[in-house]
């Protein structure tokens, strides 16, 4: 592409990118296609001569477009509502452009320092502590699992060399997301040595099982490592009990990992400070910008103060990657499996300095404020009920009734497409689950959303 051809493309698909911003909600959230449809609808082989890129662009808009869907929706209330706020977008942008690789220090200054300066100001921003050192992964699983790894680390050093880690048990709630389990199963830890502790009816890790589990765990002889607490939990964002798991990670000399990977950035508004009570005495915790942070996808921000432990657990240095010490040059490929490492401190820097601490915790409240708001109807319709509390933007709820009306309410809801709302079984039962963190949302979306489920029922 020549410069000026680049300038000329560019400009069209921005173009179409500040109309679809404007208008994503012109859009079903949930795209009306069948499994395969896609794949049937595109070449089975690349073409062998490059294609102009008008074609490739009306590809892209034609075909590509309608298959998509549409998290940018204000509609979109299912899993946890994320979005791609304008800065971050222009953020990634730039990112691909200078495209540089920051595995090394020397192989991009830029990338290493300013993830080390965001980080530090969204640690500051949640009231987190100043001994934290962050960095950044894809995902919170991939967080996670450097977490465990690090976790494992501490308490059995010689895993990394022998491979042998038997005998080590990680504990977490039984409503922890699946990523804990999977982060245990990718360092080897088995699935038979993850416990998952039992919660209080509000969905909380009940402490006094943990210590039982670990209690009766080393009278058989096994050795607890890692206990993993969570903020925000990923059906109903029950926050466990962080102050008093910590009390008993440092009994028994347990690393204790938090997932706040969707609520720790609720921190941002001082009101909400006190949801990551006691994380200041966890060894890691992450929290994801690309969940509720208007942060495009992907970004995961893991904390730890114990960095020296992460490094021992995955430095390994081939003499061709070796480079001049300096006290403040960081390489993160020591601190982690991968060892090309995407610009996307770039894209999270846009966002907070764009918005500012004041703007963004402006938004969440807000979105917390919606949620409050519905559950309150919920809770004054006798025709349905609240399966759980509502500490975030998250409401869990169910029309009273079998599963079965339930699960058709649901898709009657989501074939609207102007809405996308998510299940969990709570209690045993299905329960709808409406989750609000898109900056396009506001409360008229959440209230259409309400409508749409109540419709018909009176
Ligand atoms: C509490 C919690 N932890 C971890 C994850 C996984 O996040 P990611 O997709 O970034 O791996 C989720 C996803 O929703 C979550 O809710």
């Amino acid at each position: 592409l020549s410069p000026e051809e680049f300038r000329k493309f560019a400009h069209e698909a921005v173009d179409w990118m500040a109309d679809y911003l404007a208008h994503a909600d012109r859009y079903p959230v949930l795209p009306g296609i069948k499994p395969g449809d896609l794949i049937d609808a595109l070449p089975r082989c690349g073409p062998e001569h490059g294609e102009p890129m008008s074609v490739i662009l009306e590809d892209f808009r034609s075909k590509i477009v309608p298959a998509a869907t549409h998290w940018n929706h204000p509609g979109f209330m299912a899993y946890f509502a994320t979005s791609a706020s304008g800065p971050g977008i222009l953020g990634e942008m730039l990112a691909a452009t200078l495209n540089m690789n920051g595995m090394l220090w020397k192989t991009s200054p830029a990338v290493v320092e300013l993830e080390q300066v965001t980080l530090d100001w969204l640690r500051r921003w949640m009231g987190l502590p100043d001994n934290l050192f962050g960095i950044i992964f894809d995902t919170a699983s991939t967080s996670s699992m450097h977490a465990i790894a690090a976790a494992r680390e501490m308490a059995a050093p010689e895993v990394r060399t022998e491979g042998d880690g038997a005998g080590l048990v990680l504990y977490t709630s039984e409503q922890a997301h699946s990523s804990i389990e999977k982060g245990a199963i990718a360092i080897g830890i088995g699935q038979k040595n993850v416990r998952k502790i039992p919660v209080d009816a509000e969905f909380r890790m009940r402490p006094e099982a943990l210590s039982a589990e670990v209690d009766q765990d080393r009278a058989s002889g096994l050795r607890p490592f890692c206990v993993v607490a969570t903020v925000g939990t990923t059906s109903t964002t029950s926050i466990d009990p962080v102050a008093a798991i910590a009390e008993i990670a440092e009994h028994y000399g347990l690393w204790l990992h938090v997932d706040a990977a969707y609520a720790g950035v609720a921190a941002i508004a001082p009101e909400f400070q006190h949801i990551l009570k006691g994380c200041d005495r966890a060894d890691s915790l992450v929290t994801n910008p690309h969940k509720w942070l208007f942060t495009p996808v992907d970004v995961s921000a893991l904390y730890t103060r114990r960095p020296e432990i992460l490094r021992r657990a995955f430095s390994l240095v081939p003499e061709y990657l070796r480079t001049a010490d300096h006290p403040r040059a960081l390489n993160y490929m020591d601190y982690g499996v991968p060892l090309g490492r995407r610009f996307r401190a770039l894209k999270l820097w846009f966002v907070l300095r764009y918005y500012g601490r004041e703007g963004i915790a402006e938004i969440i409240r807000a979105h917390i404020g919606w949620a409050q708001e519905l559950a309150r109807q919920i809770d004054n319709d006798d025709r349905f009920e609240r399966m759980a509390p509502t500490p975030f933007s998250t409401v869990c709820f169910r029309r009273k009734g079998s599963d079965e009306d339930n699960r058709a309410l649901l898709d009657r809801v989501n074939a609207s497409g102007e809405v996308y709302l998510s299940h969990t079984i709570l209690h045993g039962k299905y329960c709808l689950r409406l989750a609000i963190g898109n900056m396009g949302t506001t409360r008229e979306h959440v209230q259409r959303a309400w409508k749409l489920v109540t419709a018909g029922d009176r």
